[in-house]
């Protein structure tokens, strides 16, 4: 082991017991949360004297599920990169062990905040932000098919350089690879997706909900909706208007601001629905099964709905 992944391995090990304790206790006071997304939130983690940006991962069932998932993993950065879209460079690591199952962590290094494309649409007048809008959709448009898929939305993406108006941007949500062969199997093994919601729901969301969730990613009309509602989540309506053209551009039949608006608002209700259910469950792992719930939960996402 060299230096650098000795520090990283005791960092690492460092923040998963903390993990732990705020998930034998309740909330996650001792953690620094940087991002809120649906599954599990990001944190912040101090490395040899750098910041790092880190997801803790489900529980892998084996050595062999966590390698399984690792190919996953790299395959879609690669797909990706093949497609004209470089990710922020990233690795899995191990943690620890729980009996003989590995916890891993994807680790990122932090991105300064202004590199974030939400943070920069903020700062953008209607002009600058159509021609960044542009060269978003163009990059998606380039990479969506039925075998790649993308979780488009603005919070996923940062600007790795600038000139003169052109941005290279670059992707950053990498855990869930979406990713289909030429029979249309995933190559993510989406129990792994599964094991984070309540036992009691996993057979309904799996037989009910999974298929459309997934097929979502893999069509560009799709994916450029869920944009789209999103940056009503982001306080970015102002945009809205102007982006809803630069989509229509790109996809046939038209999105209308009603689709785009009546889609957000069911997406919101689900994922709302989803963490309740969630935040049920841990409640009754804690206080009646009187045993640690096995995820930190994104305790509250602001969603706009009206
Ligand atoms: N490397 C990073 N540097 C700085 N900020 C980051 C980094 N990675 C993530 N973030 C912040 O955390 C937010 C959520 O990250 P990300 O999209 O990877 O997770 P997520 O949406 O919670 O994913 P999922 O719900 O699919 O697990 C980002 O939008 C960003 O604000
Ligand atoms: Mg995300």
């Amino acid at each position: 082991m060299g230096d650098d992944e000795a520090v990283m391995a005791e960092a690492l090990e460092g923040l998963e017991r903390r993990v732990l304790r705020a998930l034998a206790q309740q909330g996650d006071s001792d953690l620094e949360v940087i991002g809120s997304g649906e599954i599990s939130p990001v944190l912040r983690m101090r490395a040899g004297g750098k910041d790092y940006a880190v997801k803790r991962l489900p529980i892998f069932s084996s050595d062999a599920a966590l390698e399984a998932y690792v190919e996953s993993f790299r395959a879609y950065q690669a797909a990706l990169a093949r497609a004209g879209v470089p990710s922020v460079s990233s690795r899995i690591i191990v943690a620890t062990r729980q009996g003989g199952r590995p916890v891993a962590y994807c680790v990122q290094p932090l991105l300064d905040p202004t590199a974030l494309c939400v943070e920069r649409l903020r700062r953008m007048q209607v002009t600058p932000a159509r021609r960044f809008g542009e060269q978003l959709f163009d990059i998606i448009a380039s990479v969506v098919s039925d075998r790649l898929g993308l979780d488009a939305q603005l919070s996923n993406w940062f600007v790795r350089s600038e000139a003169e108006g052109r941005f290279e941007l670059g992707y950053l949500d990498l855990t869930t690879p979406l990713m289909r062969d030429d029979v249309g199997r995933e190559a993510l093994d989406t129990e792994l997706f599964l094991a984070s919601l309540p036992a009691a729901l996993r057979p309904l969301v799996r037989r009910f909900m999974l298929r459309d969730i997934l097929a979502n990613y893999y069509d560009l009309r799709s994916v450029l909706r869920d944009l789209l509602g999103n940056l009503i989540k982001e306080s970015l309506e102002a945009h809205l208007d102007g982006w809803l053209g630069l989509a229509n551009a790109r996809v046939t039949p038209a999105l209308s601001m009603s689709e785009v608006r009546s889609h957000y608002a069911e997406d919101a209700r689900t994922w709302a629905l989803l963490q309740r259910l969630r935040r049920v469950d841990r409640g009754w792992q804690r206080y009646v099964r009187r045993r640690p719930y096995g995820f930190l939960l994104p305790d509250s996402i602001e969603r706009r709905v009206d």
